[in-house]
């Protein structure tokens, strides 16, 4: 019932010595390794080694919230992954057995020890354990050797992240007393455990943190604590990771609940970062997909960059967002109950809504000769998720998914690769369904 695309994977290879392939990053399809399975590092931590990018992740490939694997993928381009071994494996009659939890799996490096040092929420299935475990290996993907779980200096610990500072003092970020505060925690100079409190924030209730340090400033990212749903996450700044933080500023607009993700991790990038986030799919948890976007600073704080399409170019810490040609939907020819809406969150403030159940809209655009990224700008107007069909010069239909947009008509992307003929294509968006697709703002045909 997903989409099956082939998407990142794919990768020309130019020779021994190949130049840095540009390979698309697009938030929301779903993403494949190299051997063509669906990528399950939710939660994500990254470690660079070298050249090289390791993908921490929890393998939810059983659709289920309780403990499979600490996934391990490998990258040199941030967009072309390779699954290796397991990081960590579950270990009957302790508390990372397949009847617990293991969440939000971090690596970072201890110089002392030459030794991997593994961080993760430590929970029983109800999540009230509350704890960290700790686990440690001798290379970037171990497997690692598990060390314990327990509570950090006595107290909760769930959603979690670390921060290595270049002075390698290493801290856990972490939602305490029962989410209510954050505290960020040093830890000791083996990475092993924490030794005191830096700096908390009270009644915060903030989870799903990373830390980005820029010109000497850290910014602190989270989320709320809204369960499986997401919020609008928040960053804070601090000159001092012992506090004191600034009040909660957004990093994207606040009506898209972050694009509808929630932060894993944030990864720098040249004098930005990158934004790497979760869109969870809490019936389906194995489908829930990665949104990844541009977190630039060029407004003089951090703010998410909406691409659809776009690259990395982690050699020169630069990235590009991809162009596209915009087709509006109230330009198609609309049929059966298909209706022309107005409303001003939509571009030119139209759209075409009542699409399934009989209604359908069929858009014109020019395409290539080639699979092209093509972007549904939609709004569900409720609560629910929705999915349209999509055929292309009636072919048969590929089904997209709508995640819940909320009620009001905020407006979120979604993107499907198509095959498109050179020259004139007609898109058919909603035909042949018997429940109701998002209305239809716009489409964005990208060249690649
Ligand atoms: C972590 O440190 C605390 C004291 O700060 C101690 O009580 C606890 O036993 C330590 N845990 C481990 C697993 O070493
Ligand atoms: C947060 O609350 C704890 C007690 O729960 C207190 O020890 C600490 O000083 C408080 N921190 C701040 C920043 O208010
Ligand atoms: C498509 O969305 C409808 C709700 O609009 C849902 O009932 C149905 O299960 C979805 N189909 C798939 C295949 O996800």
């Amino acid at each position: 019932m997903h989409l099956r695309l082939p998407h990142l994977a794919l990768v020309s290879v130019l020779g021994a010595s190949a130049a840095h392939a540009q390979v698309d990053i697009v938030s929301g399809a779903r993403w494949t390794d190299t051997s063509g399975n669906t990528i399950q590092g939710h939660g994500a931590g990254i470690l660079k080694v070298g050249s090289t990018f390791y993908w921490f992740g929890e393998d939810k490939s059983a659709n289920s919230a309780l403990f499979k694997a600490v996934s391990c993928y490998t990258s040199t381009d941030l967009a072309t992954w390779t699954r290796q071994n397991d990081a960590l494996s579950p270990q009957s009659g302790t508390m990372i057995s397949t009847s617990n939890i293991l969440e939000r799996p971090k690596v970072i490096f201890n110089n002392k020890n030459q030794e991997y040092v593994m961080w993760f929420h430590s929970d029983t299935s109800s999540y009230g354990a509350a704890m960290v475990g700790v686990a440690t290996a001798k290379s970037p993907c171990g497997p690692y050797t598990y060390k314990g779980s327990w509570k950090p200096l006595g107290a909760d610990s769930r959603d979690e992240g670390l921060f290595l500072d270049d002075d390698q003092t290493a801290y856990l970020l972490y939602a305490s007393d029962n989410n209510q505060d954050f505290k960020i925690s040093q830890l000791d100079s083996n990475y092993y455990n924490v030794t005191a409190v830096a700096s908390a924030l009270n009644g915060s209730t903030l989870e799903a943190p990373g830390i980005v340090k820029r010109n000497g400033v850290y910014y602190l990212i989270a989320s709320h604590t809204s369960g499986w749903d997401p919020n609008p996450n928040k960053y804070f700044t601090s000159s001092s990771l012992h506090g004191t933080w600034s009040a909660q500023n957004d990093i994207a607009p606040p009506a898209t609940n972050t694009y509808f993700s929630q932060n894993a991790y944030d990864l720098p990038l040249g004098s930005n970062a990158i934004y790497m986030g979760d869109r969870w799919r809490p019936d389906l948890l194995g489908s829930s997909t990665y949104i990844w976007y541009p977190l630039d600073w060029s407004s003089g704080a951090p703010q998410i960059v909406h691409a659809d399409v776009w690259t990395v170019n982690v050699n020169a810490g630069t990235y590009s967002v991809a162009s596209g040609t915009t087709y509006e939907a109230e330009s198609g020819t609309r049929s059966g109950s298909a209706t022309l809406l107005t409303d001003s969150s939509f571009s030119g403030g139209k759209g075409v809504g009542y699409l399934g159940e009989g209604g359908s809209v069929a858009i014109t655009v020019q395409g290539q000769g080639k699979a092209q990224w093509v972007a549904l700008y939609y709004a569900n107007g409720d609560s629910t998720w929705r999915n349209t069909t999509v055929s292309v010069n009636g072919g048969s239909s590929v089904l997209v998914d709508q995640p819940n947009t909320g009620s009001g008509h905020v407006i979120l992307s979604m993107p499907v690769k198509l095959n498109l003929n050179q020259g004139s294509n007609t898109l058919t968006f909603g035909a042949g369904m018997s429940t109701y697709a998002g209305d239809l703002d716009k489409i964005i045909v990208y060249s690649s």
